[in-house]
């Protein structure tokens, strides 16, 4: 079965959406609290270990009534039985959609994904214990991650947030074609005990295989056996092996993974050779609870869908265009840059699942940076600029490390929330002839939204329930605005046009091109050195 595919501005909820929201357009949250001072108790989700305050929004209960009319009605209930029982609901790829399937409980793992786990399992037991070696006979001291997209961003932010959990095993990424930074890591390493994994779902993709031609030649220059030394990850293991990859060092994905969700495959591998087997397990295992959750709470109570249609709410209603992620710790710095290519790349998208061009909104601008380096960087824009910017918060109530600086770290989180709320309007209207005088510049009229998502700490478990919160959110929103979420042919179309423009540079021969592009090119190839 397909998903359904309904427009939502035909709905009846979308109509009585916009009625409300004209009612309630201007009413100021501040007023919301204080009619209501359980205003909390109505908008808040505690679910393991992780509470979900939404009580700081534009909303009234009405407004969560009629979001929730909008998700039946548009039928999201059935798009999520077609996701986790594997429809071909990436009808645009003709494929099925299982990253769920991925982190699921033993007894229902498939075949395949047990088989990879187990692979996966033995081979970071061997390489951390030391007994597979470098071609040498020396144990690995370093390991080098190589891909781009859902291949870099996903392994790395979750290798970085879990620094905690790190052996010492030293794990780095290269994604971008940038020379420069590769020949920075190359002197930090010592060929004979380093591990390059090439990272590549299509195991074509122009920036990873160029990078990894370097890391070869480099292995290669070193006397060392790429037998030893080089392994891949893809779902294309005649072009791996093709490459000169020892077929027993190849781990299979497969097409039913988008690589923007697929941190939780073999493409985790370099994760889980940095904080060991059992607790990548655990990861999955958090990413599974918040499958379970989302799979069967009503929408009420269930973290992804409520998150989703807040977000809907304002992309199509208040049309705010951007929304922050600003988590306070720094081990989750990468968050937003994973984040824009999980919403970004699933939900950027213009024709709906009829094939018609939509006139609504589809995805939304999703950016951020840590807490509290983000308040002291563009949090200006925040609380008096002309934009609305709904904002995430994600805070941990423990630290790894206990101490007073954390309740310093969360004043400032918990401040935040609460001043983008209230704002302070008309404090300064005193005696002081100086104060008055600035005082309509040191107004802020509040009634911001935020978020706030504050879990006990920071472990694989809640950290992968964390990740799979985002992913499913983003399935909601893509599902409500009646669009495929799993293709991207936008960006595949970039790489199309990379590669012809590769081969002119080559042979210095720039093509017909339209006369911007043929400028630039033809003046990079006159002013280039070599
Ligand atoms: O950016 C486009 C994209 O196809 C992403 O979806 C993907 O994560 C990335 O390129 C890398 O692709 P691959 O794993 O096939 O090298």
């Amino acid at each position: 079965m397909s998903l359904l595919k309904n427009n939502p501005t035909e709905t009846q909820a979308w109509q009585k959406l916009k009625k409300h929201f004209y009612e309630i357009q201007f009413v100021k949250m501040q007023e919301l609290f204080a009619q209501n001072p359980n205003r909390i108790r109505e908008f808040n989700i505690r679910w393991n270990d992780f509470l979900i305050d939404f009580s700081k929004n534009r909303i009234t209960a009405e407004t969560i009534n009629l979001l929730i009319e909008l998700a039946e009605e548009t039928g999201l209930k059935t798009g999520i039985d077609a996701l986790v029982n594997g429809e071909i609901i990436n009808e645009t790829e003709n494929r099925k959609v299982l990253h769920t399937d991925l982190r699921t409980s033993k007894d229902k793992q498939t075949d395949d994904v047990a088989a990879a786990l187990k692979q996966m399992q033995h081979f970071c037991e061997s390489i951390i214990n030391g007994t597979l070696k470098g071609s040498t006979g020396k144990a690995f001291t370093d390991v080098i991650n190589i891909g781009i997209g859902g291949s870099d961003l996903g392994p790395k932010l979750v290798t970085e947030a879990l620094a905690d959990y790190k052996n010492h095993l030293n794990v780095h990424y290269i994604s971008n074609i940038d020379n420069d930074s590769i020949q920075c890591l190359k002197k930090k390493l010592q060929a004979e005990t380093t591990l390059v994994i090439i990272v590549s779902k299509s195991f074509t993709t122009l920036e990873t295989i160029s990078n990894a031609d370097i890391f070869k030649e480099w292995l290669l220059q070193n006397n060392l056996k790429t037998s030893y030394h080089l392994v891949a990850v893809s779902s294309n293991i005649a072009e791996a092996v093709n490459y000169g990859v020892e077929q027993q060092n190849i781990f299979p994905m497969w097409d039913y993974v988008g690589g923007r969700y697929s941190l939780w495959s073999t493409v985790g591998l370099s994760t889980a050779l940095s904080i060991g087997f059992d607790r990548f397990e655990e990861l999955l295992h958090g990413a599974h609870q918040m499958d379970e959750h989302f799979i069967n709470t009503p929408f009420k109570q269930n973290i992804p869908v409520i998150l989703a249609l807040l977000s809907v709410w304002y992309n199509n209603f208040f049309c705010f265009e951007t929304e922050a992620v600003i988590p306070y710790v720094d081990k989750l710095k990468m968050l937003p840059a994973y984040l824009q290519q999980v919403v970004m790349e699933s939900n950027g998208k213009n024709t709906d699942r009829q094939g018609n061009p939509v006139n609504y909104e589809t995805g939304t601008i999703v950016w951020g940076e840590v807490g509290t380096n983000s308040q002291h960087a563009f949090f200006q824009l925040f609380h008096q600029g002309t934009k609305m910017i709904p904002t995430d918060f994600i805070g941990f109530v423990n630290p790894y490390f206990p101490s007073d600086l954390h309740d310093l770290l969360m004043a400032n989180f918990f401040a935040q929330t609460e001043a983008l709320m209230n704002g302070k309007e008309g404090n300064y209207h005193h005696t002081d002839e100086d104060t008055d005088k600035n005082a309509k510049y040191k107004e802020f009229k509040g009634n911001r939204p935020s978020n706030t998502i504050l879990i006990d700490k920071l472990t694989p478990k809640s950290l992968g329930s964390l990740l799979a919160m985002y992913e499913h959110k983003t399935f909601v929103q893509g599902f409500i605005w009646n669009i495929y979420s799993f293709d991207q042919f936008g960006v595949e179309y970039g790489k199309v046009l990379a590669n012809n423009i590769k081969a002119e540079l080559k042979e210095k021969h720039i093509k017909q091109h339209d006369c911007s592009t043929s400028f630039l090119l033809n003046y990079y190839l006159k002013n280039k050195n070599a």
